[in-house]
């Protein structure tokens, strides 16, 4: 059941040359796109540490356009919801799996002004996040286990962005579909077949001959 929203590509900086982060950023606006994803990473929740608010604030200083979608892949978001708001984010994705208080935390995260998601990893069912569904702007369906860029696209999340369509449409509810790990122009169109309509790249973003072109292939599924 494809999405009702337009198509969006949301380039990931951790797949740029992090010694030169903000010509990383500069590659997602040259190329004309609107949001930029940020991978945030404690080396706890995920076994991999990225950066921090200080860097999004840095980053904000240089590029006041693009809109800042921020990836929380820690065991506590709800201790940096301020942080990364005073950073300069425009949307918070929190994940569903740590143990705090999710829909508190979605609040304070829309109570701020921002947009605010919800991120599922590829073992956790759809139904651990459907009852929060009428509180989120995004639910974010990880395509691979989160931690590092450049790995392969995990199938059998398909049917689980499928059931999230299902019920939007059912309901009426009208947040963005993401997808987040392994996706290029193949596994993005297999994506957006299944109800997907925000696209998170890295790897595939950062190595396209023409990345203009890439992101308007993404916005033209
Ligand atoms: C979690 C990260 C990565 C990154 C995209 O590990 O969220 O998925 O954004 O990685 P690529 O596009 O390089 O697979
Ligand atoms: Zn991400």
């Amino acid at each position: 059941m494809k999405s009702s929203n337009s198509p969006i590509l949301a380039p990931s900086i951790l797949a740029a040359d992090h010694a030169e982060l903000c010509r990383g950023l500069q590659a997602v606006a040259e190329a004309h796109n609107s949001w930029v994803h940020l991978d945030i990473m404690d080396g706890h929740f995920v076994p991999n540490l990225s950066f921090g608010p200080g860097t999004v604030q840095a980053l904000r200083q240089r590029d006041g356009q693009l809109f800042f979608d921020t990836h929380l892949m820690l065991s506590r978001p709800d201790q940096y919801i301020e942080a990364f708001t005073d950073a300069g984010s425009q949307q918070i994705t929190i994940h569903i799996e740590p143990e705090y208080d999710v829909a508190g935390t979605l609040r304070d995260i829309k109570q701020r002004g921002l947009k605010c998601g919800l991120a599922l990893n590829p073992g956790t069912e759809a139904a651990a996040v459907k009852d929060l569904l009428p509180l989120v702007d995004l639910v974010l369906v990880m395509t691979v286990w989160p931690g590092f860029g450049g790995q392969s696209f995990i199938e059998d999340t398909l049917p689980k962005m499928q059931q999230l369509s299902q019920w939007r449409t059912e309901k009426n509810y009208h947040f963005r579909l993401e997808v987040d790990g392994g996706i290029n122009l193949e596994t993005g169109r297999r994506c957006f077949e299944a109800g997907a309509d925000t696209f998170v790249a890295g790897t595939a973003f950062f190595k396209a001959d023409d990345s203009d072109a890439f992101r308007r292939e993404f916005e033209s599924f």
